[in-house]
């Protein structure tokens, strides 16, 4: 979609939420929602809703609110889940087990066809229906399967590498759990992933003075 350039990036970080929220809407059978009600079960303002969904035009509509299916769909087609991404694993360990034991391609587009690891003991076993195949042999694979997208889940230590391998392929995308930030991707779109970020955060909550915490809300 051409109009992608145009949305901030602030704005598509907060479109999975949309997304998400709206779904469960429609799970309700809710079938139309004013900003204002939208507001108060995803808790951004409704001026912050209408400003971001006005960014894509036409869904909502004076009076009446936003036509929820409308909304979802176009949120689903701006964030392009419905594209099918063929992807691998890389690092076969314990964070990219638990990403092969998702069904990510029921809410998006991404289709895990293998594992890559350079662990002996696991290069041949099939985990969730997936194969595990040596790393070494990752080039051709991405090659001979046309494979879009990356999932990296090596030691950080082995990161960097991985990278290199990947930016001499046709590689479109990484989903980087590794936390460290990677090299020479210049063609490559890559979105790093820090639960730590996020639990950092709740250990700020977990403490924050009781005073600080009344006046925030
Ligand atoms: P793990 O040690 O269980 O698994 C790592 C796997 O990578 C192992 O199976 C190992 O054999 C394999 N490996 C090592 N070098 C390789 C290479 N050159 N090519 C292919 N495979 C290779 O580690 P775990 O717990 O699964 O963590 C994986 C990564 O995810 C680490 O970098 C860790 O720091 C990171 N992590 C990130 C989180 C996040 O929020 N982004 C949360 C937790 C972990």
């Amino acid at each position: 979609m051409n109009d992608k350039k145009k949305i901030s990036m602030a704005v598509i970080r907060r479109l999975p939420k949309y997304h998400r929220y709206l779904q469960e809407l429609l799970d309700k059978g809710v079938m139309r929602i004013s900003s204002k009600e939208l507001s108060k079960i995803i808790g951004f303002t409704a001026s912050q809703i209408r400003q971001d969904l006005n960014n894509f035009g036409g869904f909502g509509q004076q009076g009446y609110g936003y036509n929820v299916q409308e909304l979802f769909l176009g949120i689903q087609e701006i964030l392009a889940l419905k594209q099918t991404y063929k992807t691998v694993i890389i690092g076969a360990g314990n964070m990219g087990q638990a990403l092969a034991n998702y069904p990510w391609n029921q809410t998006s587009g991404f289709e895990i066809q293998a594992l890559f690891d350079i662990n002996p003991k696991l290069v041949g076993l099939t985990i969730h229906g997936l194969h595990i195949y040596d790393i070494e042999t990752l080039s051709d694979y991405i090659q001979e399967n046309q494979i879009n997208v990356a999932f990296i889940c090596t030691p950080k230590e082995r990161a960097q590498e991985i990278a290199d391998i990947l930016s001499k392929t046709s590689i479109q995308g990484i989903w980087n759990f590794s936390p460290i930030d990677l090299d020479g991707l210049d063609d490559i779109v890559v979105e790093n992933v820090h639960l730590s970020d996020s639990l950092f955060v709740l250990s700020y909550l977990l403490n924050e003075d009781a005073d600080e915490e009344s006046e925030r809300r």
